[in-house]
């Protein structure tokens, strides 16, 4: 990876000297690169923007863009772009006027405010609309407006704290590849924060989950998705199955999962002999098979179907296996045998798992 362009070093903040919402945050992140927040309400994720951005203070910890130290530089003099979730528009300017303005509270001379704002219109596709007040706006488009004003003075980092949460889903997912095009064109440093997880999957070049006010895990999202550190971001990042284990022979990556009566190999290293485990499933992972009579050192699982969901491109199967719940995801349309009451085998290997410390 680049040098860190901008770093956060063991970032607290208490808002009442007593919890914290932040308790300590350290992260580096590249120049250029598209970096999102994820995690549950209350984890800290507009805190820690709210610092970086100058709005709030730390408790303790520093805050470097580009090797200088933020912390206490006030919030107008950081060169960092913000757009909120209801980031309001000036409503009696028009959009050019919205998008102009922190180029003329930073005194540029007008031919170049002209230029920018015109080029800055293009970029997010709202050059007709340019003498529109925003109340003539959709959400989508007054985002988009947002979007331009943010970045119109070529901020070195884009803040955007769920920028799309106020869009339905259609527009939201427009949205989405129009914020990767722009930072494609761009490559300003950008932190991205949301609670949703699809978006985090296809918008980041990194996934930062964040749990009660610390990082849980920070990687690429196929990374954060297949090898997650934690139960909890397993949980959070995806559908899954947690089984819980006991690693009976770890050279071999065996793993006892007691209350399926079963054990599986694993692939790779899973703790010590003993050791207690959490093994994640994802649903898509887990095959319908016909028969019990798989080849080692895949294993099958008997299963009850309780209910199911239909998604049209694929089945979610709801069911239990000995007392414990588990999902399996169908692709393509529900096959016949599958159905409320009814009894199914599914088959899983070594490359289908993923093992965390319990
Ligand atoms: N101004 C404030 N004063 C006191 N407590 C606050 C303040 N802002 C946030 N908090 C608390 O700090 C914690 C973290 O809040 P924060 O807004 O950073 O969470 P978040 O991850 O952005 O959540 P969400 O997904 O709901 O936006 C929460 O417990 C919240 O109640
Ligand atoms: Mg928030």
């Amino acid at each position: 990876m680049d040098e860190a362009h901008l770093r956060l070093r063991n970032l607290v903040k208490s808002y009442d000297g007593v919890s914290s919402a932040v308790a300590g945050i350290s992260i580096d992140i590249a120049r250029g690169e598209l970096v999102t927040f994820l995690g549950p309400s209350g984890s800290g994720k507009t805190t820690t923007l709210l610092m970086i951005a100058g709005f709030e203070t730390p408790t303790a910890g520093s805050i470097e863009l580009a090797g200088r130290d933020l912390t206490r530089v006030k919030p107008y003099r950081r060169n960092i772009g913000i757009v909120f979730q209801n980031y309001a528009l000036f409503p009696h300017m028009t959009v050019a006027r919205n998008v102009a303005f922190p180029l003329r509270m930073r005194g540029r001379p007008r031919a170049e405010i002209e230029a920018r704002v015109a080029k800055l219109l293009d970029l997010v596709g709202l050059r007709e609309l340019a003498g529109r007040s925003p109340r003539q706006l959709s959400g989508g488009q007054q985002q988009r407006v947002a979007l331009a004003r943010a970045l119109v003075f070529e901020p070195e980092v884009l803040l955007l704290d769920e920028p799309l949460g106020a869009l339905d889903k259609t527009l939201r997912e427009q949205m989405q590849v129009e914020i990767r095009r722009i930072h494609r064109a761009l490559r300003v440093t950008t932190v991205y924060v949301t609670h949703d997880q699809t978006e985090a999957m296809t918008m980041s070049d990194r996934i930062v989950v964040f749990n009660r006010g610390v990082i849980e895990q920070a990687g690429p999202p196929l990374e954060i998705y297949r090898r997650p550190a934690t139960r909890f971001v397993g949980e959070f990042v995806g559908d899954s199955n947690f089984f819980a284990g006991t690693v009976t022979d770890a050279p071999a990556g065996r793993v006892r999962l007691d209350r399926l009566d079963t054990t599986i190999t694993v692939a790779g290293d899973p703790g010590r002999p003993g050791e207690r485990v959490d093994v994640l499933v994802r649903p898509e992972r887990l095959r319908l098979v016909e028969s019990r009579d798989v080849p080692a050192p895949l294993v099958t699982l008997e299963l009850e179907v309780e209910s199911t969901v239909n998604y049209g491109d694929s089945l979610l199967v709801l069911g239990k296996a000995k007392g414990q719940p588990v999902r399996v995801r169908v692709p393509g349309a529900a096959p016949a045998a599958v159905h409320d009451g009814a009894k199914l085998l599914v088959a899983w290997g070594p490359e289908d798992v993923h093992v965390v410390r319990a």
